[in-house]
């Protein structure tokens, strides 16, 4: 396979607002591409395949933690943060990574494990061993389990406590995750220092940002509910403030799966700013929900109540990850009939989750899939593509946990899906051989040879996008109209937001959730009054609308338009 790309400028472009305008794509080390035919993902394979990212329109990639770990939790189970595991490579393997990447003007985003490391950290070993040594306040402990009740538990598929007991120290240790992830105490200024430390230490190496892992249950407090304490904010300010003075023009990504309002806390303010993104966890359910239901309503809701983010903060949307399709914050209707509609399977859920894939969760449906990913690029902020979700890859939930959807990406229809040369036996996941599918169909070579793909669309959608800042950071107004199961909406690029290069733009993006045919009148802001409508895909001019208030629109079943209003 190969993949030419138009020659653009080499090396990194400046732009300290880069990831406002950037298409990112999620990619585990361990599952894109094994080099050395060990049956692991790593480095060197990644290194092979940024001329296919490139070629798809990837401009960042978010690399979960690669870094020596037991693997109890897929590598957030940090045993220490400055070395990368063995059968990834070397640091010079990951240094080569960002070399390659920005030689590409591609970003490389890493995980920053904030809030926890595993019990085999030498941290962990020595606050437990030694309680009145430099360590033995690096984590949280005490000698009662009756501490924080009220805090719940997140992994209660396997937890039943927040607590576990520690026969050496013989106190008990506080976890918000799995009982081998024991919480750091950020009561311990050390704490703060280690992980300035940390991020300094990848920084130097080169990377472009953090994803904030877990990052509201860093603090604790009587009064709350160990979420989004205020001192868990004043950290974060912290370190926001620290990158800006030593290496401006890094992001920080919250990972804070919290309800709308509290979730966009984590930007912070014009005074103290904190992540510059934040993953619009609202919204994404939402989503899944208006595809079965065929009701756009809670999503507009949601979407009016995330509108607006402070300063050059962006949404960081997204419909699947490495994690289950998490259902923590939608109401308990919403919840079941997600349930119903999604994992008829007991074996399909995980905690309050689903463990699938975008395209087995849309049963192989190329309308719903085109749906889906033509909101997420239209959507206000930035998209995060889940690494195979663009050929339609499969899951295996007989695997355990969330390795249903962590299994080797597709490449070919050769042995083990042209990932490794190793013995099948040995891959760290079997290959996806389900009944449609399977690697021998499912896969990037296959993909590139039929130009009607699902591959082929996504990569359209990720070009058009990029040649429409608009969407990236244009505002957003909703539509009214007169179909429930219709989106609408408008997105507006004022000449003050263009930079050199770009005009004002505005878009208007409709799409129908209905599962017929349908028509929609929708009624259009005075801003797109007396203007022209363009379809931005072909070309096609629609009706005139000069001197109306609303248009009407007939679409196939779920179907869309990003019409350029002209
Ligand atoms: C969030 C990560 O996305 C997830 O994979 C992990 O299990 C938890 N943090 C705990 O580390």
């Amino acid at each position: 396979m190969s993949f030419t790309v138009p020659m653009g400028q080499p090396g990194l472009q400046h732009d300290p607002q880069w990831y406002r305008r950037a298409i990112f794509y999620e990619v585990m080390v361990r599952s894109f591409a094994d080099s050395d035919g060990d049956g692991v993902g790593d480095f060197q394979g990644l290194i092979s395949k940024l001329d296919y990212l490139e070629w798809l329109g990837v401009d960042a990639l978010w690399l979960p933690p690669f870094y020596a770990s037991p693997l109890l939790d897929g590598g957030y189970d940090v045993q220490d943060y400055r070395s990368v595991l063995p059968e990834y490579g070397t640091l010079d393997d990951f240094r080569e990574l960002v070399t390659q990447a920005h030689q590409r003007n591609m970003r490389i985003v890493i995980d920053l494990v904030v809030n926890h490391t595993s019990d085999q950290h030498e941290w962990f070993e020595k606050s437990r061993t030694d309680p009145h040594g430099p360590y033995g306040d690096y984590y949280v402990w005490s000698d009662t389990d009756d501490l924080w009740t009220d805090i719940r538990i997140i992994f209660n598929d396997t937890e039943d406590s927040n607590w576990a007991f520690d026969a050496e120290r013989r106190q008990f240790y506080f976890h918000r995750f799995f009982s081998h992830q024991p919480d750091l105490n950020y009561g311990n200024p050390a704490v703060h220092d280690e992980i300035f430390d940390v991020a300094r230490f990848w920084l130097d190496l080169g990377v472009d940002g953090f994803r904030l892992d877990a990052v509201p249950y860093l603090y604790e407090s009587d009064e709350g509910l160990g979420e989004s304490e205020p001192e868990t904010h004043d950290f974060i300010a912290s370190l926001r403030a620290m990158i800006d003075k030593e290496y401006p023009g890094k992001v920080l990504i919250a990972e804070a799966n919290q309800q709308p309002q509290e979730v966009a806390e984590y930007f912070g303010s014009e005074e103290a700013p904190e992540c510059h993104m934040a993953f619009h966890f609202p919204v994404m359910p939402r989503l899944f929900y208006a595809l079965r239901s065929q009701l756009v309503a809670p999503l507009i809701e949601t979407l009016n109540e995330t509108k607006d983010v402070p300063g050059a903060a962006s949404w960081a949307v997204f419909l699947r990850n490495h994690d289950e399709l998490t259902l923590e914050m939608v109401t308990d209707e919403e919840r079941q009939a997600l349930y119903g509609w999604y994992a008829y399977d007991p074996r399909m859920r995980i905690n309050d989750g689903i463990r699938r894939r975008l395209a087995t969760l849309l049963d192989n449906s190329r309308h719903e899939m085109e749906l889906a990913y033509a909101l997420l690029m239209a959507l206000p902020g930035s998209p995060f593509l889940y690494y195979g979700d663009e050929i339609g890859m499969g899951d295996n939930i007989w695997l355990q946990d969330r390795d249903a959807s962590r299994t080797p990406m597709q490449w070919t229809p050769d042995r083990n899906a042209g990932f490794s040369t190793a013995d099948p036996g040995k891959l760290y996941l079997p290959v996806i051989q389900s009944l449609g599918y399977h690697y021998s169909s499912i896969n990037v070579e296959t993909a590139l040879a039929q130009s009607r793909s699902f591959l082929h669309f996504v990569r359209q959608l990720l070009h058009v996008r990029r040649s429409h800042p608009v969407l990236g950071v244009g505002g957003y107004d909703t539509c009214l109209t007169d179909n429930q199961s219709v989106l609408a909406f408008v997105r507006t690029l004022g000449a003050d937001q263009c930079r050199p290069g770009e005009t004002p733009e505005t878009v208007l993006c409709v799409f129908s959730f209905a599962h017929h045919p349908t028509t929609v009148t929708v009624s259009i802001p005075e801003s797109v009054r007396g203007k022209h409508l363009r379809d931005i895909f072909g070309g096609s001019v629609f009706p005139d609308i000069s001197g109306k208030n609303t248009v009407t629109l007939t679409l196939g079943t779920q179907g869309f338009y990003w019409l350029a209003v002209e």
